[in-house]
This record gives structure tokens, sequence and C-alpha cells, in this order.
């Protein structure tokens, strides 16, 4: 099969196309024929060698797919060749064929496309863990989501739409009319203004109760200084890098903060099967409602794959950046 591979050498991030043989299922994985994958940030990591695959996984980049069953391991009962599904992988998505693991997957909504179903299950459930299981945003009154209009911060809106709760987020200037339109009450310009004053000032200076962070270290300070007492920082990514400067940590004590990082990547089998019960116990008829809908920035050839990983380099996605097969 033909499948999207890069210089393991690297430093540089060429991608090509390879031919590779085509995977065999394990007992408890379908082999699907991938019709599209979603691209994700983790990507550009991986052909850069800055975020190896786990131990086991496929070395073909790609988190997240769609496409028809071809076959199925011997101990899975609920698929069969035909059906269409999506779902969440290790890696090894940028490829005419990928195994996945049949807890991982859900059928593809009626009224959802190929496209917007390989959308899906990276951003939504690494949201879901966020706001439902890292932190419980069931009890808060006002939440703050970083890189508001990335894949993960416009999933994360979707899924708060049935709350009363202020959903507030931040994202360069040119991408606030989108996260506007897509259900944030409020979104902060970051590069013109401080969130931290804003949040402040909207809430008489007590503060969010949650945040998802995906920015990291230039925001750490900024953060814990926003929490309201008892709050929780969940954070998910570095794009600002590792280091947070001189911390003063006297809030997490002073306001009783809780702070969780995680990467969903590495987590066990047995957690990913867990987490996409969860989500789909909960958002499941919203789903296939055709109410819970990713946005697609651009849809290209997966031959185009080397402009794709350019345009989310440069920043430029507002929601997701989806290859198709062809
Ligand atoms: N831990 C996990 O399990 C997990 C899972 C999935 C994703 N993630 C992480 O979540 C993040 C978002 O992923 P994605 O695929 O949704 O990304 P994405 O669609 O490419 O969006 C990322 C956005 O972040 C903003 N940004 C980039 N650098 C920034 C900086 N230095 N300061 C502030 N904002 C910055 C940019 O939007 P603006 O134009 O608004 O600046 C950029 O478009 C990534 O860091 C990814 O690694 C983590």
């Amino acid at each position: 099969m033909r499948a999207i591979n890069y210089d393991k050498d690297q430093k540089t991030s060429t991608l090509y196309f390879d031919e590779v043989p085509i995977p065999d299922p394990d007992s408890d994985e379908v082999l699907i024929r991938v019709h599209a994958f979603g691209l994700n940030r983790a990507d550009l990591l991986q052909v850069r060698g800055q975020y190896p695959p786990p131990a086991g996984a496929s070395e073909i980049p790609g988190l997240e797919c769609s496409g028809i069953i071809e076959e199925v391991g011997e101990n899975v009962t609920k698929w069969k060749a035909g059906d269409h599904v999506c779902g969440l992988v290790d890696g090894g998505a940028y490829a005419e064929y990928c195994l996945l693991d049949s807890g991982m997957i859900w059928r593809k909504p009626e009224g959802a496309s190929w496209v917007e179903a390989a959308a899906m299950p990276e951003t939504y459930l690494t949201a879901y863990q966020a706001l439902y299981q890292l932190m419980d945003v069931t009890t808060m009154e006002r939440v703050l989501i970083h890189a508001a209009a990335s894949g993960v911060g416009s999933a994360a809106v979707q899924l708060l739409s049935d709350l009363d709760i202020k959903k507030w987020g931040t994202a360069s200037g040119p991408k606030i009319d989108f996260c506007l339109d897509r259900g944030y009450d409020a979104v902060i310009d970051y590069q013109k203004y401080s969130f931290l004053e804003k949040v402040m000032g909207w809430t008489g200076g007590s503060g969010v109760d949650g945040i998802v962070d995906v920015v990291g270290g230039d925001y750490f300070q900024d953060n814990i200084k926003a929490l309201a007492l008892d709050g929780t920082l969940v954070m998910l990514g570095l794009l600002s890098g590792v280091q947070a400067g001189q911390v003063n940590i006297l809030p997490l004590i002073s306001r009783r903060l809780t702070i969780q990082g995680s990467t969903l990547r590495s987590r066990s089998v047995s957690y990913k099967r867990e987490l996409v019960r969860g989500f789909l116990d909960r958002f499941h008829s919203k789903i296939q409602r055709g109410e819970l809908k990713p946005e697609i920035y651009k849809n290209l050839s997966w031959a185009d794959s080397a402009q794709a990983h350019d345009l989310m380099r440069q920043n430029k996605n507002s929601g997701k950046i989806v290859l198709s097969i062809q």
C-alpha cells in the first residue's frame, strides 16, 4: 500500500510517498481502507523528530482517520467488513490502510462526510478528556480555552454548548470572529491584550474556574493568577515552550489550585477505550444527529501533505485540516 513517510534522520520535514506492506489486524483490531485523515499538531512534531511514536505504534504519522472496514480481528464481534467508521490511532493514518483498535472507533454519522468524520477523533477526545475528565466542567461557571480557534479549541466549545457556563477563549485577531460565530461568549486577542487583565476585569477579580491550555511556558504564570479558588488548569501543549521563567507559585496554595497535564497518545489502550466510551455515552446522539460537526478549514489531497503541514505550522488554520486519499 502507499503511505506518507518522512526522513527519520531528519531536522527537515520532507514527506514522501512510500510503499509499505498492508498491516494485519490483531485479534481486537480492525483494518480499514482509509478515505481521509485529520492533521494534528503532533504530526508536525513527529516528522521533525520531536515527538516519536510510542513503543509498538506505527511509525507512519496520523492519529485519526475515517474509512471502510476491510477485515476484523478474531475477537471483534461488534464490527464487520463494510462498516463505515472513524477512530483514534497511535499512528499510521497517513496510509491507504490503517489498523484501529475496535474499542476506539465509532460509526461514521449518516450525514457526515469522510472528511468530517476523520476530523473528529483526536481533537474531540482531547477536548472531552480535558473538560469532562481532567476537570469537571459541569460544576463550573466560567472556563477559558486558549488557542480557541485550534482544532482542539473549536471542538471544545461545541462540547460545552449544552452547559450554562461562560465560554471564553484566546486567539489571534483574524480568528476572533470565527470563534465568536462558533459559540464562544468572548475571545481575547492575546496579541493585543493580556488575557489575565481581561479575565480579572470580567470576573471582578475572582478568576475562572477552569483553563484548558496548549500554550505552556509563556502563559503559565498568568494562568495560575487567572484561576478562581479551587480552579483547575489542564495543560495539553507547549506551543510557546517549556520554560515558565520565575513563577510565583503562591496562587497554587492560596487559591487551592489543581494543575493537570496530559498527553493522549501515550495513554494505555484500556484508558483510551474508556475515554471513547465516556465520550460516546455523553455525545453519541449529538454526533449521529449532526449536532457535533468539526470545523473544516481545508480539505486537500494527501499528495499535498507537505503543504498542509506548512499551513498548520504557520498557524493559518481555524479548525481542522483534513487530507483525503485519492
Ligand atoms: N496533550 C494532548 O493529549 C493533546 C492532544 C491533541 C492536541 N494537543 C495539543 O493541542 C494544541 C492544539 O492542537 P491542534 O492540533 O488543535 O492545533 P492547531 O489546530 O494547529 O492550532 C494551534 C493554534 O495555536 C495557536 N498558537 C500557536 N502558537 C502559539 C503561541 N506561541 N502562543 C499562543 N497561541 C499559539 C495558533 O492560533 P492563533 O492564530 O490563535 O495564535 C495555532 O493556530 C497543540 O499544542 C497540540 O500539541 C495535545
